[in-house]
């Protein structure tokens, strides 16, 4: 990354005028473009990027990444050594406030955490509502849309209310993410206990029943606890990028929060971890896999949970999540499809298809087995996701309201449709 400030000499052969673009931190203003033009008349020069694959959309301090070298940062502290050291509360405070809470701070933060896990009761109604084989995911994602209907004395431009609307959404979303699995396994909706810590709370959400007390093995807690962190922000992926969009608009952060848990959804996104699974469980057995492979080789599908549109090497959060396979599978009993996952992955690296496309595997192809061996069912990965990634989430969007330079998320397109032509009544048609 350079600061210096520089310029970029462009010609536009359609008129041989020459223009002056300054360049900042090794990139250019897409807006300066628009000076370019054939006639005064022209709207001016625009960039095509479809899918935003060379396009910075904002100036954030939050996650520093590099794709190459495998770099993961939070607010400049790396992944390894926040999964080693910190917690996942820290790390949303981290994320949020920029830095490292002291041991007050820290406090204050958690017991506000704490403070606002439990939902309002009409929610407990709503989940009610949902058919018992709804997805959890498309469950957790309403219930955050419908969390924002008991809070619309939000007032954006207030700090305070900025930041009781982040707490909220950072406490509450285990609450809504059990409840979505209780439904779905005809399960009563149980409260949050303020006593334990924020992940023991939800495994204990999860798997509370009335005659059966649920006392989660502390090395569980931590795993999950780790798993949180990693996925708790990853800078401009699909889902904050929806959040920003959204919520650019000046909507309120529950919707805001609602269009990256849409976005969370989708299997090349969050879902992936899911896909995994399933992938996995078709495959069967090893002598499967080359046959599988050469399905994915001939474009049949996707190895799911290989490949990433930034990191082209290898991504620190997989080489993290295989060390906590190990840990947790000492409590649980190892996973059977771990050994199919573990010769996918060898010969998907020595493949030449993979080795040529740089295809590593991911955050999501080990995490899946690691939530499996947990007890849980595929449909709930997403929303664990979710819930890591919602610190990330709120940091993005509380970055973007308070950035002077923020203006509505508006892209430009491309026209490529017919010209003016009459409008013909259907008769004639
Ligand atoms: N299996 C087989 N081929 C693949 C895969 C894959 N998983 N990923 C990419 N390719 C091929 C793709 O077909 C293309 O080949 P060709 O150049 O011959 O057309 C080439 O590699 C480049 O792929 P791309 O689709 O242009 O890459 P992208 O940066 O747009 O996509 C991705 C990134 C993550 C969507 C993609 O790698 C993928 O679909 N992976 C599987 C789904 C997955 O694991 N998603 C989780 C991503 S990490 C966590 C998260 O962000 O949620």
């Amino acid at each position: 990354m350079s600061n210096s400030t520089d310029a970029l000499t462009v010609t536009d052969n359609r008129t041989g005028t020459s223009y002056e673009i300054p360049i900042t931190d090794d990139t250019i203003r897409a807006t300066d473009l628009r000076q370019i033009k054939v006639q005064e008349s022209d709207f001016g020069m625009m960039t095509y990027d479809p899918a935003f694959m060379n396009t910075a959309s904002c100036r954030s301090a939050i996650t520093f990444l590099d794709g190459d070298l495998g770099i993961l940062r939070y607010r400049g502290y790396p992944i390894e050594q926040l999964a080693e050291s910190s917690n996942f509360l820290e790390v949303g405070s981290l994320l949020l406030k920029g830095e490292l809470p002291n041991q007050a701070d820290y406090g204050a933060w958690v017991e506000d955490i704490k403070a606002h896990q439990f939902v309002h009761e009409n929610l407990r109604q709503f989940f009610r509502g949902f058919r018992h084989d709804a997805h959890p995911m498309l469950m957790t994602m309403s219930a955050m849309a419908a969390l924002g209907t008991l809070y619309q004395d939000f007032d954006i431009e207030s700090p305070e209310s900025q930041y009781e609307q982040i707490v909220r959404i950072i406490a509450k979303i285990p609450t809504l993410g059990a409840w979505a699995y209780r439904v779905s396994n005809g399960m009563p909706l149980v409260y949050p206990d303020n006593d334990r810590g924020y992940t023991e709370n939800f495994l204990v959400m999860l798997n509370q029943s009335g005659s059966r007390p649920y006392e989660p093995d502390p090395r569980l807690v931590r795993a999950l606890d780790v798993l949180f962190i990693l996925h708790a922000d990853h800078e401009q992926n699909c889902s904050t990028s929806a959040v920003r969009s959204v919520g650019s608009s000046q909507v309120d952060p529950y919707s805001a929060v609602t269009a990256g848990l849409a976005a969370l959804y989708g299997p090349l996104h969050g879902g992936a971890n899911e896909a995994v699974l399933k992938m996995l469980r078709r495959i069967g057995t090893a002598d499967n896999i080359p046959a599988f492979i050469e399905g994915v080789k001939e474009g049949k599908e996707r190895l799911m949970g290989f490949g990433h549109r930034v990191y082209k090497n290898f991504d620190p959060r997989a080489t993290i999540i295989k060390k906590a396979c190990d840990e947790v599978f000492e409590v649980t009993g190892v996973n059977p499809l771990l050994s199919i996952a573990v010769e996918l992955e060898k010969i998907a690296l020595e493949d030449e298809y993979f080795v040529k496309r740089k295809l590593y595997p991911n955050v999501d192809f080990y995490s899946g087995l690691i939530y499996e061996a947990m007890g849980l069912p595929a449909e709930m990965f997403t929303v664990l996701f979710a819930i890591g990634r919602t610190p990330g989430w709120v940091a993005q969007w509380h970055e973007m309201i308070n950035d002077k330079e923020q203006k509505i998320s508006r892209p430009r397109q491309i026209y490529v449709g017919p010209g003016e032509r009459d409008y013909v009544d259907i008769a004639s048609r």
